[in-house]
């Protein structure tokens, strides 16, 4: 396809519904919830709102920004705004990083797959023991997770295939609405129930005592991961954007979706743990195994249970397959443009490298669970390469390069689309953002999780 009939989202709201399944995934369901839950709870959410600002959002802008201009995949988009210097670098490490998070997000998204399966034919029944030996088994199972996790590839892959306007925008403005009314209507079934304000107070009632470094740095990592930067989704998206789009206020509504998606989670988890007595601090394991037994005993009528269950593992499982989607799409629209193939053979490839890495992973928490790579499994490495070295690296050095060597004029022309916009005092809150703060506070993410600082 020749630049002049690139691929671009039909409208506005495609734009947005696209962007925010991105961001909306299992780190607003999953991993949202359980950092609150581990970090004091409201405090956590405060501080996080302040992480969104003044971290997320401008990091999100600089990838338009740059994905825009470029009007091509990540890698690309990098070499144009760089004039094919080094900087270039960051592009191809962004496409990379969204490979590999895509081979064992797919995992993940496959267990959802089969919690949907399990509550649908009521298997997700029994007393706790039950339960968590039914995650441990299913989860070190040789076939099952590979199989699921072929399956939500397959999924990505139908609708990768069909294109950016009738696939990706398409999904993503059926898939997103469903997503929030499934969201509502178990927030509400689930604030209902005895004790739920033990959870609201939980989520809503901050207990400065909790603070520490350790709650602002968990913040930061988890705003930067839920709104899905660094890892070249953002800006492949923004390649799909019009002249006219206006990029600041874009990010703005998407972190504000994101941000009330992840909200409106732990609404949903932390009154029905209180219910029945659960503590809401348990980690990863929360939805996985904490959840099935809040479901089954909070709601008093079983039929009610059963129902809320299902519908929650629909939700997760649509909330991870459109953060897959765009994770597909770096490397779909990578192989598309470089090598210069059509769209469906790049995204069979792309699809069929996915399953292969995706089997191996999933192999790696059971089967081969001996096989270590730096000591760590399969699985545990793409995540310890991919989230703490990977995106903290691409992140910081987004920054330094939009903030410092790009030339401030082509930025300001992409923030103010020409100068129509009239948004040029925040342009330069923006700027200062971009070249003091975010670097400096990945900095901080990425020293403190090695314990430098
Ligand atoms: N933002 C997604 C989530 O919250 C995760 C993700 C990261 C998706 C990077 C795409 C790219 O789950």
């Amino acid at each position: 396809m020749s630049k002049l009939e690139r691929a671009s989202f039909g409208s506005k709201l495609g734009v947005i519904l696209a962007t925010a399944g991105s961001a909306v995934g299992l780190g607003n369901i999953w991993r949202f919830p359980y950092m609150t839950g581990q970090n004091g709870g409201a405090v956590f959410i405060v501080i996080y709102i302040f992480c969104v600002l003044l971290l997320g959002i401008p990091c999100m802008i600089s990838e338009f920004i740059i994905g825009r201009h470029g009007q091509s995949n990540t890698a690309r988009a990098f070499r144009i705004m760089s004039g094919g210097t080094v900087w270039s670098l960051i592009g191809y490490m962004g496409v990379l990083t969204g490979f590999l998070i895509s081979c064992y997000y797919a995992v993940v998204s496959g267990w959802c797959l089969e919690y949907v399966w399990a509550s649908f034919l009521g298997h997700l029944h029994g007393d706790p023991e039950y339960i968590k030996t039914y995650f441990v088994t299913f989860s070190q199972d040789p076939v099952k997770p590979a199989f699921w996790t072929l399956i939500i590839l397959l999924a990505t892959y139908l609708i990768i295939e069909n294109g950016v306007r009738d696939g990706i925008e398409r999904a993503s403005k059926l898939m997103m609405p469903t997503l929030f009314i499934l969201l509502l209507v178990i927030v509400g079934a689930s604030c209902m129930l005895p004790e739920a304000e033990k959870g609201l107070e939980f989520l809503f009632k901050p207990d400065i005592s909790k603070v520490n470094g350790d709650v602002f740095l968990s913040a930061l990592g988890q705003s930067f991961y839920s709104m899905s930067i660094a890892m070249g989704c953002i800006c492949t998206y923004a390649s799909y954007f019009s002249k006219s789009t206006n990029l600041p206020n874009s990010a703005m509504q998407i972190g504000v979706i994101d941000f009330f998606v992840a909200l409106l989670a732990g609404l949903l988890i932390f009154p029905a743990a209180f219910s029945v007595g659960v503590n809401p601090d348990s980690g990863p394991s929360l939805i996985f195994i904490t959840l099935p037994n809040v479901f089954q005993n909070a709601f008093g009528d079983p039929t009610l249970g059963y129902i809320v269950s299902v519908l929650f593992y629909i939700l997760l499982s649509m909330a991870a397959l459109t953060s897959l989607i765009s994770l597909h799409e770096v490397s779909t629209a990578f192989l598309q443009e470089e090598i210069g193939t059509t769209r469906k053979r790049a995204a069979i490839g792309v699809t069929v490298a996915c399953m292969v890495i995706g089997v191996v992973c999933s192999l790696s928490m059971g089967a081969w669970s001996n096989v270590k790579l730096f000591g760590m499994t399969i699985f545990d490495t793409f995540d310890f390469v991919t989230g703490q070295l990977f995106l903290p690296l691409v992140g910081f050095l987004t920054c330094i390069f939009l903030g410092w060597f790009v030339p401030h004029k082509i930025v300001k022309d992409e923030f103010t689309n020409m100068g129509t916009l009239r948004n040029g005092t925040l342009f330069h809150f923006y700027l200062l953002l971009v070249k003091y703060v975010c670097p400096i506070c990945i900095l901080f993410i990425f020293l403190h999780q090695f314990g430098l600082i």
